[in-house]
């Protein structure tokens, strides 16, 4: 008998989409959940008690419905302020994403990151660990921006999105003292790097970005080694916690990475 468990993705939005991509490309046949909280949309700008409260619950209701085999936090956010506490609370393996401080400190050779997440993910005593633990000899600069989460959702709508938009989030970071010598950037929010490349296409000089995508989808694998799937890949579930999005590229947008069911929780 096949093991038919999906693996359930979760993120405030679209965010997770940049986890779901890697992971769907290592495992072709899994079965997939992915599950936006847009009725609290956006996280970034939410404090620690609501993240910290509400997450949990909702993986538990989440997990119940779909039973998954395991449970991705696709989102920075919800994992550097409700990691431990959705752990206590499911008894199914969860993955979280955290910045990628570490691969961009072994890539950096300026000695100079930067992390661009939400505000809530930048304050994190999480990062500051992380930043002490794996980049001690780099300067770490950060920007919190919700402007760029806003931006990579408009833009998988199909909505229009400035140059301008996405420079003015880079000068957060590179105009800070020392900014200058940034030479990597760790995208330490799931939804950024959906617009990495326009990142890129107004920097002002070559930038290595850096996301914790690829990282969490070995995580999956090695996770998941010797469980078996499907014989086919099944149409991927959509599910939203508010109203879905009724504009036809946003399905679209959704339906190119195969999650082609949408539904309500
Ligand atoms: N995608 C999320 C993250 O990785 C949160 C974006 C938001 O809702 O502010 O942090």
């Amino acid at each position: 008998m096949p093991d038919l468990r999906p693996i359930l993705f979760f993120d405030s939005g679209i965010g997770g989409l940049s986890v779901l991509a890697p992971t769907r490309a290592a495992l072709p046949l899994a079965p997939i959940v992915y599950a936006a909280d847009n009725a609290f949309f956006p996280y970034g700008v939410k404090s620690e008690g609501e993240i910290a409260g509400r997450v949990p619950v909702l993986l538990g209701r989440l997990a119940e419905r779909y039973r998954p085999r395991l449970v991705v936090i696709a989102c920075n956010t919800a994992s550097t302020i409700a990691l431990g506490p959705v752990r206590a609370a499911l008894d199914i393996p969860v993955v979280g994403t955290v910045p990628a401080i570490r691969p961009a400190a072994l890539a950096s050779r300026t000695r100079v990151i930067g992390v661009l997440g939400t505000d809530a993910t930048v304050r994190q005593p999480y990062v500051d660990r992380l930043a002490a633990e794996y980049a001690a000899d780099c300067l770490v600069l950060r920007h919190g921006s919700a402007a760029l989460v806003a931006l990579a959702e408009a833009d998988l709508r199909g909505d229009a999105t400035a140059d301008a938009a996405y420079a003015a989030v880079l000068s957060g970071l590179l105009d800070q003292p020392g900014g200058d010598r940034i030479d990597t950037v760790v995208l330490a929010c799931t939804h950024f790097p959906l617009v990495a490349d326009r990142l890129a296409a107004v920097a002002p000089r070559p930038l290595h970005f850096v996301d914790g995508g690829p990282g969490i989808a070995r995580r999956i694998v090695h996770l998941t080694q010797g469980q078996s799937w499907p014989a086919t890949a099944a149409p991927g579930i959509a599910v939203f916690t508010g109203p879905i999005d009724p504009a036809p590229a946003f399905a679209a947008s959704l339906a190119r990475f195969r999650l082609e069911r949408h539904e309500r929780l």
